[in-house]
């Protein structure tokens, strides 16, 4: 379904960014690895990918830096040629209440969720101009569809990335890139394993199908949009939330 595309997916060292590192290359795209701070995570990953006979590289980078991903991006455009996928999935969180939030949590909750998808659609945006095709999917939330209480600076962020979704699509529809969010609702990995128990049968009470997603189900939905199967569909969210936002 990938096989000769590339695919750059940030924040692919752990949680959903692996596993849809993993579902890329297992439908043949040659993939990027980027991470910020977890190496031998992400070498797994990679190591993960090449022994399956695959084709994977690990490469360190804030999405927050916009020098660095600039750097990134043109280093991997040397080596490989193309790009044809970018996933930006790199995403933190710093719950509070508005009222408690640091300034300094505010910004880098932006800076990485929102800004750091700017950086990347930004250095990539000439190379799809030229390509005359390419696929962006951002990785949204509910929360930033719904709002949360305690998320605020999260929740802003996200919405943020439907917007900037949004207005990427209409810019690039003209030259054949796809540009689409997914919004994935409570899904299991490291960033919601530090919820409090209380907090988890809270948000599970929200969901109609009565259970949590996996990164699978978001990896699955990735892949279908990085594929010539969602070439008509551009500017969307897609939520996977088991039914939380409908
Ligand atoms: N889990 C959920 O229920 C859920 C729900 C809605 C939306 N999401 C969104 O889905 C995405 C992935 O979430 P997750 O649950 O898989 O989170 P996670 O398990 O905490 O993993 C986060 C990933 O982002 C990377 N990252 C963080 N800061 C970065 C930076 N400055 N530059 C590059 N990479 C960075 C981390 O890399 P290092 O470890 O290498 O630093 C890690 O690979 C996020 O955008 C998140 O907001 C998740």
């Amino acid at each position: 379904m990938l096989s000769g595309k590339v695919a750059l997916v940030t924040g692919a060292s752990r949680g959903i960014g692996r596993e849809v590192a993993l579902t890329l290359a297992e439908y043949g795209a040659k993939v990027i690895v980027n991470y910020n701070g977890s190496k031998e995570r992400a070498e797994q990953v990679v190591e993960e990918i090449t022994a399956k006979g695959g084709l994977a590289e690990a490469v360190q980078c804030s999405v927050a830096d916009f020098d660095a991903c600039g750097e990134m991006i043109q280093n991997m455009l040397g080596k490989y040629g193309h790009i044809d996928i970018l996933v930006n999935n790199a995403g933190i969180t710093k719950d509070n209440l508005a009222l408690k939030i640091s300034e300094a949590d505010f910004d880098e909750v932006l800076d990485i969720n929102l800004k750091g998808t700017f950086c990347t659609i930004k250095h990539m945006y000439r190379a799809f101009l030229k390509q005359k095709s390419g696929r962006i999917i951002n990785m949204a939330s509910v929360s930033g569809l719904l709002g949360n209480g305690g998320q605020a600076n999260y929740a802003a962020s996200k919405a943020g990335v439907v917007g900037l979704t949004k207005s990427v699509a209409r810019e690039l529809a003209s030259r054949g890139v796809t540009v689409n969010a997914v919004a994935p609702g409570y899904i299991i990995t490291d960033m919601t394993q530090s919820m409090t128990d209380a907090a988890k049968e809270a948000v599970l009470s929200k969901i109609p199908l009565k259970r949590a997603g996996s990164p699978k189900d978001i990896a699955e939905t990735v892949a279908f949009l990085a594929s010539d199967k969602a070439s008509y569909i551009t500017g969307q969210v897609i939520s996977v939330d088991g039914g939380m936002y409908m």
